[in-house]
């Protein structure tokens, strides 16, 4: 087999057979195709698209291209999230206690941020002292004993995937759905879990612009999951907006730590109690009514928060933290934006805002950089309110004073005005499963 033949066959529009994509897959997580045929591959793929078997067999090779985790000594059901990525995204913080107090078995690998959006591992460590690298034992452990734990994810988890994401991201080839989706289920196999709930997030912060790309991604996730044994359902959820008012690192933790309280934002609660919802209702067989008032019960009694501080303490966190949020280090300085204009928000651009918080030192530009746990923006205004010219829209937060006047520009710009209030935009556009 060469894989020149394999370009063409894939540039001429033929299915790919089950042998060819196990061969790219294999040859080039071992060095052996070099990135030159990886790349001519991928662009045609992104042209000629994937038939559903095509793109289930790339799953799977790229899942067993490293380790497959095996959670089957944690004693329950496992269940896992994924978000595919939004601006204010907390609600991982909240759901992972919620269904764990509900006796789900939450083994979890979350990422960090990068670009515009916030990764769950930055706002864990936040937390002074928390610890999201444990061994695999360490790991397997905590679940078995509390049935929660968040880590980074392990180095050799989809290494396939690792290799060919770095290659789109240079070659203008993220964008195409087949390779998405094979690329978030196959860490999402490779991590374990028997149920698998994923929150696909459209609008003007997230990858899928619109919510017809979102179902079609949507659906192609569900399948595959379907296809490999898992239990899988997918919420549309909008990102035109932040999720909640606050974004940035210990900010998003004191609103998570809010609506674990039974307060915070409404939309913020809402997202959650939904994932939560319907990640109960497949681990648990529940009609999805029954798995909601049981997931406000544990918001509400305060049990999902108790397991959020067990969490906290198990990975070396300072449990004062969560219990008293005022304690959560801050930022030195802060800065009133103040809206130019009379009338309605009618629209604002996630993407820029979430830009504005890494200007303020809450995201890194590059792997690697090193972040401001304490930078990032507490919003007083959002879509569908009006105002007064001169009215706060937001707090700016950051130990680098110099860094307001940039990030107040790029954040005023990312608003829209109109003279009445703009319809209103659902929170959840669909949920499949
Ligand atoms: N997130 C992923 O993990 N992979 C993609 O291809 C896009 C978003």
């Amino acid at each position: 087999m060469r894989i020149y033949d394999i370009i063409a066959h894939k540039r001429d529009g033929l299915e790919l057979s089950d042998e060819e994509i196990a061969f790219f897959v294999k040859g080039y997580t071992a060095g052996e195709i070099k990135d030159y045929h990886a790349a001519a591959l991928v662009m045609a793929i992104y042209l000629r698209g994937m038939t559903d078997r095509e793109t289930i067999t790339l799953t799977n090779e790229m899942a067993h291209s490293g380790e497959m985790l095996d959670l089957s000594s944690c004693g329950g059901v496992t269940v896992d999230k994924h978000s595919t990525g939004g601006v204010g995204d907390k609600t991982t913080l909240v759901v992972a206690p919620v269904v764990a107090a509900l006796g789900a078995r939450v083994a979890k690998m979350s990422g960090r941020g990068l670009g515009h959006t916030g990764g769950t591992v930055d706002k864990l460590e936040s937390i002074n002292g928390f610890r999201t690298e444990l061994s695999p034992e360490e790991f397997i452990e905590q679940v078995k004993k509390i049935g929660i734990c968040v880590v980074g994810q392990s180095g050799n988890l989809a290494p396939a995937d690792k290799l060919l994401y770095a290659l789109r991201d240079a070659t203008a080839t993220v964008g195409s759905i087949p390779l998405i989706a094979s690329s978030i289920m196959s860490k999402k196999l490779a991590a374990g879990a028997q149920c698998i709930v994923l929150d696909v997030k459209t609008g003007s912060g997230a990858f899928m612009k619109t919510v017809e790309q979102a179902e079609q991604l949507s659906r192609k996730m569900v399948d595959i999951g379907n296809a490999c044994g898992r239990k899988v359902a997918a919420l549309i959820t909008d990102m035109n907006t932040p999720l909640g008012n606050n974004i940035g690192n210990t900010l998003e933790v004191m609103e998570a730590v809010e609506v674990l309280n039974g307060k915070g934002p409404e939309d913020l609660r809402e997202v959650c109690v939904a994932l939560a919802s319907n990640i109960i209702s497949l681990s648990e067989n529940m009609t999805p009514e029954k798995a909601e008032s049981e997931v406000r019960r544990v918001l509400a009694d305060g049990s999902a928060l108790s397991k959020l501080s067990q969490l906290v303490e198990m990975q070396g966190g300072s449990v004062s933290q969560i219990q008293n949020t005022e304690l959560l280090p801050k930022a030195k300085f802060c800065h009133e934006v103040l809206s130019p204009a009379d009338g309605c928000i009618s629209f604002m651009n996630a993407e820029k805002i979430g830009s504005s918080s890494v200007i303020l030192g809450a995201g890194r530009v590059n792997k690697g950089d090193s972040i401001d746990y304490t930078a990032g923006i507490i919003l007083h205004k959002k879509t569908g309110d009006c105002v007064r010219k001169g009215e706060v829209l937001a707090e700016l937060f950051s130990n680098n004073k110099a860094a307001f006047a940039e990030s107040e520009k790029h954040f005023v710009s990312a608003f829209e005005f109109s003279e009445n209030k703009p319809a209103i935009i659902p929170l959840i556009y669909k949920v499949i499963r």
